[in-house]
């Protein structure tokens, strides 16, 4: 396989932003008077914002209607961006711009295929924005993952075929979307969650170029 572009997920790939979606679900949680663990939070990555919503009104036993259920998200999301707003590029995970610096050497393209409408907000803040060719984020997508529309679109903006693209995803539906897609996979996490992916990693600390090409 000739690799001509990689594209990242970025929540859990490039950043760890699940434990400021955790604190403001946990906190919408409380005021609807239920507990919301971490075990709960683990069910929301890569989910989007209305279905992560979802997932916590059955978790609290909660039936809400559709004008409340958009209230509650605003308010979620506020508190989130009151959270990221502070973040700093000491938090972009281990590994990461050095193994973007070198694809970006190797004249490998670079797309970010998110599912959160806050991306454009995340990269600004890890002063991440002008290393990729290609923002993907889910203002630009219509159909979540595991659908393959935002890799799919990923692709198109950079100018290159899926079957040349690979993706890097820490959630078992974003790695179901790159398959969807005709896309490889390395997913960034646990085997037995990402058990779809061409190849699990714990992160890119140990990761390079070479071993990207080994796939
Ligand atoms: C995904 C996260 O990347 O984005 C999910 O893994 C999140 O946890 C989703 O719900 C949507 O994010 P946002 O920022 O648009 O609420
Ligand atoms: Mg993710």
């Amino acid at each position: 396989m000739k690799i001509k572009a990689c594209l990242f997920d970025l929540d859990g790939v490039i950043v760890d932003t699940a434990k400021y979606h955790f604190i403001a679900w946990k906190e919408l949680a409380a005021d609807l008077g239920f507990e919301f663990t971490e075990e709960h939070n683990e069910r929301l990555k890569g989910v989007s914002r209305m279905a992560s919503l979802d997932i916590l009104l059955e978790i609290g036993g909660k039936y809400v209607r559709q004008d409340e259920k958009e209230r509650m998200a605003n308010s979620k999301n506020e508190r989130y961006v009151s959270l990221i707003k502070k973040m700093t590029p000491d938090e972009i995970l281990p590994g990461v711009i050095r193994f973007l610096n070198e694809l970006k050497n190797a004249g490998i393209k670079t797309a970010i295929g998110s599912a959160s409408k806050n991306a454009p907000l995340i990269l600004e803040r890890l002063k991440l924005d002008s290393y990729f060719d290609a923002i993907i984020d889910g203002n630009k997508v219509s159909h979540a993952k595991p659908d393959p529309e935002v890799f799919l679109k990923g692709a198109e903006a950079l100018g290159v075929h899926p079957s040349e693209c690979v993706v890097f995803e820490d959630a078992a539906a974003g790695v179901e979307a790159a398959l969807n897609g005709n896309m490889k996979c390395i997913g960034i996490g646990e085997k037995e969650v990402l058990a779809k992916a061409d190849k699990v990693i714990p992160g890119f600390e140990n990761f390079s170029l070479e071993n990207l090409r080994m796939i």
